[in-house]
C-alpha cells in the first residue's frame, strides 16, 4: 500500500464514534438503516393513479445541501493492495488518464475530473464544458455527497418558449441558439476539485489540454458520431471546420483532430479557475454566439450559475447501501424499480428468463410512469421522493403484477393532464465517484462559440416543451418538468454508488460499486440491470456491462430487447402483452468496483470505452 498526500486517520478513534458519526452525515437512522425521508408520513394509496396526489408534501430535505462530514474522520482500513483503483470511461485513453493521476497520489475525484475533462475533448460529441452533469461522491469515511451541476435555462426562459400560437416547435429546443441551456461542467468539477481533490487545478487539466492543443487521433465512436451527423455539421461553419474535409465529407477513424480554441480556453480555466468560464471575454464570446444567433442565453446568466449540493437518495438492497443522485436526475426513478423488484429471488429466476425480463419491464413501466408524472426541479415542483423511492411503495407495485401479462398502460400512472458519458472511479481510500456529464445529443445544439471552442449544449429539449409532447428520446412529462426560467430540465442521468456496509475503522473496506450510463432513458434502465448484475447474479464488472438488456419506459408502450435475449424469449415476452422491438442500443454503462480485495472496471462494448485498475 503506498503512502500518499492525504491524511490517514488513526485507527485508534473507534468504531462506535465512527458509527454514530457515519449516522450524522449519511442521515441514515439508527435503528434501521434507512434515511431519515423514508420515515416520513405516506399519505394515501400507493396505487391511486386517479390523478389526485397520493404524497403529501415533503419538506425540503432533497434539495438541501450536502451535510458536510466533520474537519476529521476516521477512515477504514486502507486495503492491502498493489493497486491504488479502478477507472471505467467511455474512452480508452480518458481511463488510462484517470488511472495515471490514481498512481500519482490523485484520489478518487482527481481522477474523476482529470477523465471528465479528457474525454469531453475526445469525445465532443457526448460531452464538453458547454454542458453539464451529475458527480456522486463516496469520501473515505463512507459519507456520499451529490453534486448537481446541471445545466439551467436562461433568465428570459418561460413555459411558451418552443410554442407558437398552437403549434410546437420542437426543433427549436434541440438544434441552434434556443436549444442551448446555461452551462454547469466547469463549475461543477471546480466545486468537486475544492471539495475533495489533492492535486492542483493544472495537474488535473493538463491531459485535456494538451489532447486539444496537440490533437489526437479520431476514435471509434467520435468516427460513427461524425458520419452520422455529417448534414448537421456541415450546416454549422464552425463545426465544419473542425470535424468534415472540405469537401463535407466527414473526417473518419484516425485521422488526426485539434482543438486550438478549446485549448486555449482549457488554459484559462487551468489558470483563472471557473471564473475563466463564467465571467469575462469567454463568457462574453459565448453569450454573443448563442445571442447572436437568435438565442436567449446572456452573460448575466453565464455569470448567475451555481453547482448546487444536494442530499443523496439511499435504498437498502440485498445487504447493499444503494446511494443516488436526487432530482432533478432520475436516480429516484432507478430506486423505486429496485424496490419493486426487490421482494423476488431474481438470481432464481435467472437472467435471460422470461419471468425475470417480465418482471423487470413491468418495474420500468412503473418507474418511467412516475417519472413522467413526478420528476422535475425540486426548486420548481414537489417530487415526493422519499414516497416514490420507499419500500413501502415498491412493495404495492410489485402486489399488482400480473405475473403472465401487462396492465394497461393507465395503470401503470398518469402523465399529466395529457403528459450523455459517464465515467466511475474507485479508490484504494475507498473513495468512489460515479459521474455523468452531457451536451445532450451528439454535438448539442449544433452550435459552436468559435472564440472560446466550446460546444453548447441542447438541454433545453430535456425540459417537457409542452404536455405530452414527447422530446428526442420520446420521453413526455407535464407541469413538473414546463420550461421555466432558472429552471434545471430533468434529467435520465442516474450515477449509483453502492456498497456492502458502512465503512468502520480498522475493518477491511466493503464492496463498493460505482455504476452510470449514457444514452438518454437508456441510461435508467441499464445502470439498473447493471446493478442487479452485479449484485443478483455475481456478475463482474465486464459481464454486467455486456450482458444483453431490455428498456421499457412506458411511454411509447414498447419493450426493446437486444438481439442477445433469444426469441424464445422474445415470443414468450410479447405472449404476456409486451409490445416486443429488438433494439440495436441498450445505452453505454460504465461500472468501476472493489470486490473481493481487488480492484475492477469495465467500460461498455457497446459505446467502445475502456478501463484500467493501477
Ligand atoms: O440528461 C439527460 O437525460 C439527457 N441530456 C441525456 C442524453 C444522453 O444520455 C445522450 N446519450 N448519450
Amino acid at each position: 500500500m503506498r503512502v500518499r498526500g492525504g491524511v490517514r486517520f488513526s485507527r485508534a478513534l473507534g468504531g462506535a464514534l465512527l458509527l454514530v458519526v457515519a449516522a450524522f452525515v449519511l442521515g441514515v437512522g439508527a435503528e434501521d438503516g434507512k434515511p431519515e425521508s423514508a420515515h416520513r408520513p405516506y399519505a394515501g394509496a400507493a396505487l391511486d393513479t386517479s390523478g389526485a396526489s397520493p404524497f403529501v408534501r415533503r419538506g425540503g430535505g432533497d434539495h438541501g445541501r450536502a451535510r458536510r462530514a466533520p474537519a476529521t474522520r476516521p477512515s477504514p482500513a486502507p486495503l492491502a493492495t498493489e493497486h491504488h483503483g479502478a477507472v471505467a470511461a467511455e474512452h480508452p485513453r480518458a481511463a488510462e488518464i484517470g488511472g495515471e493521476i490514481l498512481r500519482r497520489g490523485g484520489n478518487a475525484v482527481d481522477a474523476a475530473i482529470a477523465t471528465a475533462y479528457a474525454v469531453c475533448v475526445l469525445n465532443p460529441s457526448s460531452c464538453g464544458i458547454g454542458g453539464g452533469g451529475f458527480m456522486l461522491v463516496q469520501d473515505a469515511s463512507g459519507t456520499v455527497y451529490a453534486l448537481d451541476y446541471r445545466e439551467s435555462a436562461p433568465a428570459l426562459a418561460h413555459r411558451d418558449l418552443f410554442r407558437r400560437d398552437e403549434t410546437v416547435l420542437a426543433e427549436l429546443s434541440r438544434r441552434g441558439p434556443l436549444a442551448v441551456a446555461v452551462p454547469g461542467e466547469v463549475a461543477g468539477l471546480e466545486a468537486a476539485r475544492i471539495r475533495f481533490a489533492r492535486l492542483s487545478r493544472a495537474e488535473l487539466l493538463a491531459p485535456a489540454i494538451a489532447l486539444a492543443r496537440d490533437g489526437f487521433p479520431i476514435g471509434a465512436h467520435l468516427a460513427a458520431e461524425i458520419a452520422g451527423n455529417a448534414g448537421a455539421l456541415g450546416s454549422s461553419p464552425a463545426l465544419a471546420h473542425l470535424f468534415l474535409h472540405e469537401d463535407g465529407s466527414a473526417r473518419r477513424e484516425g485521422e488526426p483532430v485539434q482543438f486550438p480554441a478549446l485549448a486555449a480556453t482549457l488554459e484559462a480555466v487551468a489558470t483563472g479557475g471557473a471564473d475563466a468560464f463564467y465571467r469575462g471575454a469567454t463568457a462574453a464570446a459565448i453569450a454573443h454566439s448563442v445571442d447572436g444567433s437568435g438565442g436567449i442565453l446572456t452573460a448575466d446568466d453565464l455569470a448567475r450559475y451555481r453547482p448546487q449540493w444536494r442530499t443523496p437518495l439511499h435504498v437498502r438492497y440485498r445487504g447493499f447501501e444503494v446511494f443516488t443522485m436526487p432530482p432533478p436526475s432520475s436516480g429516484g426513478v432507478l430506486l423505486e424499480m429496485l424496490n419493486v423488484v426487490a421482494h423476488d429471488d431474481l438470481a432464481a429466476l435467472g437472467a435471460r428468463s422470461p419471468a425475470y425480463l417480465h418482471l423487470l419491464a413491468e418495474a420500468m413501466k412503473d418507474g418511467f410512469a412516475d417519472r413522467a408524472r413526478w420528476y422535475g426541479d425540486p426548486a420548481f415542483t414537489t417530487v415526493p421522493v422519499a414516497q416514490l423511492t420507499s419500500d413501502a411503495y415498491g412493495r404495492a407495485l410489485r402486489a399488482r403484477i400480473r405475473p403472465d401479462a401487462v396492465l394497461p398502460p393507465s395503470r401503470y400512472g398518469t402523465s399529466p393532464d395529457s403528459g450523455t458519458t459517464h465515467l466511475s472511479v474507485v479508490d484504494d481510500d475507498g473513495m468512489a465517484v460515479a459521474c455523468t456529464t452531457t451536451i445532450n445529443t451528439a454535438f448539442g445544439a449544433m452550435l459552436m462559440d468559435e472564440e472560446s471552442g466550446v460546444v453548447l449544449n441542447n438541454e433545453m429539449d430535456d425540459f417537457a416543451i409542452a404536455p405530452g409532447v414527447p422530446n428526442t428520446f420520446g420521453l413526455i412529462g407535464g407541469e413538473a418538468n414546463a420550461v421555466a426560467a432558472g429552471k434545471r430540465p430533468l434529467s435520465s442521468m442516474t450515477p449509483v454508488i453502492a456498497r456492502s456496509h458502512t465503512p468502520h475503522v480498522g475493518e477491511p473496506l466493503p464492496e463498493i460499486l460505482a455504476v452510470g450510463g449514457s444514452g438518454g432513458p437508456l441510461i435508467i434502465s441499464a445502470s439498473l440491470q447493471t446493478l442487479l448484475g452485479l449484485i443478483d447474479f455475481g456478475l463482474d464488472a465486464r459481464a454486467a456491462v455486456s450482458a444483453p438488456r431490455i428498456h421499457d419506459q412506458w411511454e411509447p408502450p414498447r419493450l426493446g430487447a437486444e438481439a442477445g435475449i433469444d426469441e424464445a424469449t422474445r415470443t414468450e415476452l410479447a405472449r404476456r402483452g409486451h409490445d416486443v422491438r429488438v433494439m440495436t442500443f441498450a445505452g453505454a454503462v460504465e461500472a468501476a468496483t472493489y470486490r473481493d480485495g481487488r480492484f475492477d472496471g469495465a467500460a461498455d462494448p457497446r459505446k467502445g470505452g475502456g478501463a484500467v485498475t493501477r
